[in-house]
């Protein structure tokens, strides 16, 4: 048999099991079993071997089954890092690239420099330049972004979730980023006594708990429950962040969350009753109002 008969089946087999994009799935995970660039598998349509068949069908029948394609492949990339992903852990999204860029954008920019207060004596002490808290951590996929645009900033990301942090340990590893811990327990938890930060990022659980069983099979049967459920409103984790955020963060610091499609005006709600004056929400690739930046 040749690769692109198996790629023909596996085709036919994913369309079978309802799955939207076989063709597109089937291409993914034939290639990336076979070992083989797209051009070339096209050009030169190998044979293949048996072991090699055996193992792309092990492949499509974990997607049949309805695992998404991020777990099998095993990794995905988030602004240039290669993320480890699998059972346990979110994946990351692609807006959730926009928060992370925002991010490195708030922390970098002059104003920001200007108004921490200990930002004239840093450059001769061994305090880093910026101390960057991000709450909820999955995979790390926004701390270790920040950390590696932002190489003198000491980034901490926490989470409740064991599996996680083993990922976001490992995506630190492979991507050979020093500049950022991850610390195990319940948001402000691991980091209570620790000095104040400069900016507190998350991308809360932020899904309404009644609507998880109507979301597509590939989240609600795969990706952590602990990771989807904001509660009854969604909201849980925004009134629980800006409950604490003012207390852990330096004068002139703030808070930059992701958001879920309609909770704009809630959350900006929520910060202002939590002291919090400068209140901004940008959009996403699709126009939905995605990430707040709210600033003491
Ligand atoms: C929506 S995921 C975001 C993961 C990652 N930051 C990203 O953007 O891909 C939310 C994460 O919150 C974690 N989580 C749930 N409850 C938590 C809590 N009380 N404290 C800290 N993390 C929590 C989950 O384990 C999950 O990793």
């Amino acid at each position: 048999m040749r690769l692109l008969d198996a790629l023909k089946s596996s085709t036919e087999y994913l369309e079978e099991a309802g799955i939207e994009d076989a063709f597109a799935d089937a291409e993914i995970l034939t290639f990336d079993a076979a070992g083989a660039d797209r051009l070339a598998a096209y050009m030169e349509n190998p044979e293949i071997t048996k072991e090699l068949l055996s193992k792309i069908r092990r492949l499509i029948r974990r997607r049949a089954k309805g695992e998404p394609l991020q777990y099998i492949v095993g990794h995905v990339d988030f602004l240039g890092l290669t993320i480890y992903v699998g059972k346990g852990v979110l994946i990351p999204r692609p807006e959730t690239e926009l928060l992370a860029e925002e991010a490195i954008r708030t922390v970098q920019s002059s104003k920001f420099k200007v108004q921490s207060p200990k930002s004239s004596s840093r450059q001769r002490s061994t305090i880093p330049a910026l101390r960057i808290l991000d709450l909820c951590s999955g995979t790390g996929c926004i701390a270790l972004a920040i950390a590696k645009a932002t190489p003198d900033a000491d980034v901490c990301g926490t989470d409740v979730s064991r599996a996680a942090l083993r990922f976001a340990k490992k995506n630190a590893e492979v991507n050979e980023i020093e500049n950022v811990s991850f610390l195990e327990g319940s948001l402000f938890a691991p980091i209570l006594g620790s000095a104040l930060f400069d900016l507190i990022v998350s991308n809360p659980p932020y899904i309404i708990s009644a609507d998880i069983p109507r979301l597509q099979r590939e989240i609600k049967d795969w990706e952590p429950l602990e990771a989807l459920d904001g509660g009854t409103d969604g909201l849980d984790f925004y009134r629980k962040i800006f409950a604490d955020a003012a207390g852990h963060l330096r004068p002139g610091g703030a808070v930059l969350c992701e958001l879920g499609f309609g909770q704009a005006a809630a959350v900006k709600e929520i910060a202002q009753k939590s002291g919090f004056r400068d209140i901004s929400v940008n959009k996403d690739y699709a126009g939905i109002d995605r990430i707040l930046k709210a600033e003491l």
